[in-house]
Parts: C-alpha cells; sequence; structure tokens
C-alpha cells in the first residue's frame, strides 16, 4: 500500500503516471463523463488548517469518482482536545477507505499514516505541499513548458518552496531558489534533492539574488510570505522580503514563453504585483482548477495500488 506523503518517495515513472492519469481524467470530465473510478469509497478530510482550494478540490473529487468526502475539523475531532495521533489514525482508517491530512506537522502526519491501514495524502504540512506541485506540474505540461524547464522559486523557503526542489529533482529541471538570508530551504531538504538530483540530472541552486534567480526561466512562481500559522511574525516578515516581490521588471529577466504560477491564496503587491497578478490571471485559475484533476488521479492511483 502506498501513501502521498512527500514526493520523495515516488520515481519520476509513478508522477509521470499520474500526470498522464490526470489528463485523461481531465478530459473525461470536461466532456461530461465524470467516470466512477471509486464507487462507495469513503475519503476522509482531516483539516487542522484553514484551506479553500483543498477542502474543495478533494470533497468534490471524490464524489466526482462515486464517493463521499468526510470533512473532518481538527476542532470538532477528538484530535484537537489530545487523542494521540496514532489512535485517532487506527480509528479513521478502519471505517474509512482513504485518508487526507492538512496539518502543521510532517512529522505528526508520517505517524499518522505509519499506523493507518488505507492510504494517506498529504494536504499540506510545515514542510511539503505534494498535491499543489503535482497540479502545478500538470498545468506546466499544458502549457507546454515541460521540455527544458527552467523553474524560478521567488520567496520564503517554505512548504511550497521544499516541494519545488524534490519535484526538480525527480524530474530533472532546473530550478533556482531566491530568498531572502535566514529564509532558505532548509539544509536537509536540500541535501536529500542533491541525491535524487545526481540520477535525474536536476540542477538546483539556493541563492539570495531575486533578479538573477529568474534571468531566462520559463517558470516564475511564489508563495506567500507569511504561511499559516505565522501571522505574529508578519511585520518582520513584510520587512525582511522587501526586493522579493515579483512584478514586471522581475518577469522581464524571464524568457519571452514564462508563465508566472502561485499555489494561492495571493496577497497583491506583496509576493507578486497586481501587475503581474493580473497578466498571468488565466494560468494562475487554470493552476487552481488543476489541483482537482491531479488529486482525483492521485486518489484513483493509491486506491488501485493498495
Ligand atoms: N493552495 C492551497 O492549498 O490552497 P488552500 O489553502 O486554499 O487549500
Ligand atoms: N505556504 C503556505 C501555502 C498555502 C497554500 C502556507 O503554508 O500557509
Amino acid at each position: 500500500m502506498k501513501h502521498f506523503l512527500t514526493i520523495a518517495d515516488y520515481s519520476k515513472d509513478e508522477l509521470m503516471h499520474i500526470i498522464s492519469l490526470a489528463k485523461k481524467i481531465k478530459k473525461e470530465t470536461k466532456s461530461g463523463i465524470y467516470k466512477k473510478y471509486m464507487p462507495n469509497k469513503t475519503l476522509a478530510m482531516i483539516f487542522t488548517k484553514s484551506s479553500t482550494r483543498t477542502r474543495v478540490s478533494f470533497e468534490t473529487g471524490i464524489y466526482q469518482l462515486g464517493g463521499t468526502g468526510l470533512f473532518l475539523s481538527s476542532n470538532d475531532i477528538q484530535l484537537g482536545r489530545g487523542e494521540p495521533v496514532e489512535d485517532t489514525s487506527k480509528v479513521i482508517s478502519s471505517m474509512t477507505d482513504m485518508i487526507m491530512i492538512r496539518n502543521d506537522s510532517q512529522k505528526e502526519l508520517e505517524q499518522f499514516a505509519k499506523v493507518s491501514s488505507v492510504p494517506v495524502i498529504n494536504g499540506l504540512t510545515d514542510k511539503f505541499h505534494p498535491v499543489q506541485l503535482m497540479a502545478d506540474y500538470l498545468t506546466i505540461c499544458e502549457y507546454g513548458l515541460e521540455k527544458n524547464l527552467k523553474v524560478a522559486y521567488i520567496g520564503d523557503g517554505n512548504n511550497m518552496a521544499s516541494s519545488w526542489a524534490m519535484l526538480a529533482s525527480k524530474m530533472g529541471f532546473e530550478l533556482n531558489i531566491a530568498s531572502p538570508v535566514g529564509y532558505e530551504v532548509s539544509k536537509d531538504i536540500l541535501d536529500l534533492c542533491d541525491k535524487f538530483s545526481k540520477i535525474s540530472r536536476a540542477k538546483i541552486v539556493q541563492t539570495n539574488d531575486p533578479q538573477k534567480a529568474s534571468e531566462n526561466c520559463n517558470v516564475i512562481t511564489t508563495d506567500t510570505w507569511v504561511s499559516m500559522g505565522q501571522e505574529q511574525e508578519k511585520q518582520k516578515r513584510l520587512k525582511d522580503f522587501q526586493g522579493f516581490m515579483v512584478d514586471t521588471n522581475m518577469m522581464n529577466k524571464a524568457s519571452k514563453d514564462a508563465i508566472f504560477l502561485h499555489c494561492l491564496p495571493a496577497y497583491r503587491d506583496l509576493e507578486v504585483s497586481l501587475e503581474v497578478f493580473e497578466k498571468y490571471d488565466k494560468v494562475i485559475f487554470d493552476e487552481a482548477e488543476n489541483r482537482l484533476h491531479i488529486q482525483k488521479a492521485i486518489m484513483v492511483y493509491l486506491d488501485k495500488n493498495r
């Protein structure tokens, strides 16, 4: 049985297989065919943090596949009152067919998955957001940019940046990550990516220079400077991230066919200028919609591999 906790656990072939499956399922859905790949299956969705896209895409996705989604806010279940993660996992996995979790600890997610009798999917943790990256890669493929792909991630070395590094190291593309001093991707994650990059021939560079990082890239991306749970650091972060807004000047450094991606929610005139956001609004919302299609593919894949 496989889980979907981090891209590190998947080979390039497996990731590409899921991308192809998503393309097929998207095509079917777009032509009004809702194939019931998971009839009568239940997906439990545990959230300890807010969400718009992840919740709506997983819930809608499982319905479209013929199953049922159970939304479980940690405030409403005993997990929020201190019931051990392992007990929660044993109980929920004994009654449902698949579990998605959004929390603030990759470690806890892994503890949960270890004792779960059904596949567990990472819907964002402190460390990674793998389902988002799969949607991003699907979008890149749809825009025909996967060959000679060169991505610049500008901003916080957070769960999104680490996931970009993980994806690049598996898929074998070039990635420049530009973050302010003190906000770089953690060394242990970069070391693990280096190991994968030796096989895939990916080239990952961490720098503090966003202008240089953007040069000749065909995808520029960023994420909020203040992730969920960091609200008290907001003022300091806004100061520390000066010079890291993706604006037209930065986009002009990229290649002519470059697109801009954002996982959303986006804060205009902070991590991205209003002008850039509006210019790339089509691709950004295609990217958001792709959460639905890729996650349906991930669920079908995990269900088949049980
Ligand atoms: N990008 C993303 O995961 O959005 P939500 O926080 O709204 O789920
Ligand atoms: N880095 C952000 C991503 C939101 C989808 C956060 O963790 O809040």
